[in-house]
């Protein structure tokens, strides 16, 4: 899979404008989407988490391509709510009530994550309303990134051994109905047999959560989590073995005749985007070169929370490579964005760092030390 969206000589063209930039390819999100969709079964509904990246040229993308989204927070609802009136799912474990409101005003699926988001809807719905219980399981599932999904303590849902106590108390409500069962398992998972186990288990968790009620599941929302390479030598997630495998889940489960939903944000926003910064400064230091950049976790984060750095190429600069720690401008040793091999390199040097389409500048600390924001730019 190529890892940036852009080659070099479209890189330097965009450099010339500015740095440091966000670049994003519209064509290529519409091919990771389209790539998606076209491997799914028509029973699995495709909801964009619009975390990812809620730029709204790529919201609008996806909308017209017939996406549903996947909101967190009232901001994220307002991007939508006229993008695919009917076609939003709300999620959070932290819901304000003014969000609540917003959601159901929109008549916007909402995720309930525990007894106080179904007891509050209970207050505010003007009249019935089908809601979606998150559970957080309590095994079986693969353990995912440390940052989402597992089978630990969470803030997530519902927790799977509390369910009969939350049914229990659940057959009190008189507006609210719990049509659907949501669990978010893996992150930037790209072994399709192991998501399919997940969603297995997930499938089972359902039919006991139907049984319980004594009604059918209207919707299984089995979360986002479709991994994407960040290095040379990954393989990516073959969809195609994935939709199979669906398919198959859904054949084997008659009992379940509503739809499945799949939440991919980083799967279908990632490879659109390259970063692009120039090298401030290079030092060696004991042994260590470090590549100073006009960006660093002010700008993307993800390094400092995984480990890994994104994929990064100097720019039309050939000659071997060695290695070379990747640090930002800010004046504190958190600023770091990786190892990496790179070629020689000097002040001014363009590196280009693809797959940051995805949790990019969303997931950036922008103000911290006052240095300017990255500019975003959309190319066809
Ligand atoms: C409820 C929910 N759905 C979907 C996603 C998207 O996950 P990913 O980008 O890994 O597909 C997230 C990410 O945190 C989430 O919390």
């Amino acid at each position: 899979m190529n890892l940036f969206a852009f080659d070099d000589a479209a890189c330097g063209r965009l450099a010339r404008e500015g740095t440091p930039l966000f670049a994003y390819s519209l064509a290529a999100a519409e091919a990771q989407f389209r790539a998606l969709r076209e491997a799914l079964p028509p029973r699995v509904r495709l909801a964009y988490a619009v975390k990812a990246n809620p730029h709204p040229r790529l919201l609008q993308l996806f909308g017209e391509l017939g996406a549903s989204f996947d909101c967190a927070s009232a901001g994220e609802l307002a991007r939508v709510a006229e993008l695919a009136p009917g076609r939003i799912l709300y999620a959070g474990p932290g819901k304000r009530t003014a969000e609540l409101d917003l959601a159901l005003s929109l008549g916007v699926r909402v995720q309930a994550e525990g007894w106080e988001d179904l007891e509050r809807l209970e207050r505010l719905a003007p009249g019935p309303v089908a809601v979606n219980l998150r559970v957080h399981p309590a095994g079986g599932i693969q353990e995912g990134s440390p940052i989402i999904g597992g089978t630990g303590p969470s803030a997530f849902g519902v927790d799977e051994e509390d369910l009969p106590l939350l049914l229990k108390r659940a057959g009190s409500l008189r507006k609210v109905a719990i049509r659907g069962l949501h669990v978010f398992a893996a992150s930037n998972e790209r072994d399709a047999s192991r998501l399919l186990a997940t969603h297995r288990h997930v499938l089972g968790m359902a039919r006991l959560l139907q049984e319980a009620l004594g009604t059918e599941l209207e919707q299984v929302d089995l979360g986002g989590g479709l991994g994407i390479p960040y290095a040379a030598g990954e393989a990516p997630l073959d969809v195609g073995a994935l939709g199979r495998g669906l398919g198959e889940l859904l054949a084997a489960c008659p009992w379940f005749t509503g739809e499945l939903v799949l939440e991919p944000g980083r799967f279908l926003a990632g490879p659109c985007g390259v970063y692009l910064t120039r090298v401030t400064r290079v030092k060696e230091s004991r042994g260590v070169r470090f590549v100073i950049l006009e960006g660093g976790v002010n700008h993307l984060l993800r390094p400092l929370l995984t480990g890994q750095a994104f994929p990064t190429r100097a720019v039309a600069s050939g000659g071997a490579k060695r290695p070379a720690t990747l640090a930002g401008p800010l004046c504190t040793s958190l600023d770091r964005l990786g190892e990496v091999e790179l070629p020689e390199v000097a002040p001014g040097t363009l590196l280009a760092m693809g797959m940051a389409g995805a949790y990019g500048f969303t997931e950036a600390m922008t103000p911290f030390l006052s240095h300017p924001a990255p500019r975003e730019r959309w190319e066809a």
